[in-house]
């Protein structure tokens, strides 16, 4: 699909927008993306560092690769991608409604205004009990724990990362909330994913049977890009605030 020269999009105010993002949007705040050359699943076994499986079998292991990923989000700050989406949505904010859907973990879109999120994957700066029957409810957390995986002070199990690792289930409140808004939207934009992983790779597909404009930014095609109406090829930082122009 060939990548279309970036120029303002023609979102009104009273529109109804859903963007989704990956890690391309925090790529240039200084985050390793996952699946891009030298991206963290090649420096990392997935199974080892981001399964239930894996976190059985060495939790030590998993808290030290979290604990890298602590450090390396409270050294970064959001970039004008963040900033041009915490944007949009003050643009749309008296007539229009925004919702934002995303995948990362890192806090930055919160951290640049935007109000309006679903951090479907969870979230790295918090931490909760491994055991699910445990009344202790997840909390904020900028610890690291490079030394030994901290146990709940309440039943004594292993302490998580409240992140969603692979062959988990998302929040199923989440879920609901983000299909609801792509089955009622106006304007659908995924920014900075690689479209591989599912449900939210899927999310494009819903918006495609409502027949709205389906916009994407990112620096390569992705494996989902022939579902969107456009594409733009480029880096989000420097692509979303010529699109969101109107907003800034
Ligand atoms: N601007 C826009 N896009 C970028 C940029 C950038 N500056 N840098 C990289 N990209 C693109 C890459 O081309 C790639 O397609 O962002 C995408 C990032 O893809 P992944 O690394 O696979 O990240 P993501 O899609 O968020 O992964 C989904 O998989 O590993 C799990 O739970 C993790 O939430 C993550 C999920």
């Amino acid at each position: 699909m060939i990548s279309d020269t970036p120029r303002p999009l023609n979102i009104a105010p009273d529109a109804s927008v859903v963007v989704v993002t990956g890690a391309g949007v925090s790529a240039e705040s200084g985050i390793a993306t996952f699946r891009d050359k030298g991206g963290v699943w090649e420096q990392y076994d997935l199974e080892r560092v981001a399964t239930p499986e894996g976190f059985a079998a060495d939790p030590d292991l998993v808290w030290r690769f979290y604990s890298e990923r602590r450090e390396q989000v409270l050294r970064c700050d959001p970039n004008p991608a963040h900033r041009a989406l915490a944007a949009l949505e003050r643009f749309l904010q008296a007539r229009g409604r925004f919702l934002l859907v995303t995948q990362n973990v890192d806090g930055l879109h919160q951290r640049a205004g935007s109000r309006e999120v679903l951090p479907i994957h969870g979230s790295l700066l918090r931490t909760r009990c491994s055991n699910d029957g445990c009344p202790t409810r997840p909390v904020d957390d900028e610890r690291s724990y490079k030394n030994g995986a901290p146990r709940c002070p309440e039943c004594g199990s292993w302490l998580r990362p409240d992140v969603v690792w692979f062959g988990e289930y998302l929040d199923p409140e989440m879920e609901r909330q983000a299909r609801l808004a792509i089955a009622d939207c106006d304007w659908f934009l995924a920014v900075g994913t690689s479209g591989v992983v599912h449900p939210v790779a899927g999310y494009v597909e819903i918006a495609a049977d409502m027949g709205v404009p389906r916009v994407l930014v990112n620096l390569e095609p992705p494996a989902n890009v022939r579902a969107f109406t456009s594409f733009y090829q480029g880096k989000a930082g420097e692509v979303l605030p010529v699109l969101l122009s109107f907003a800034l």
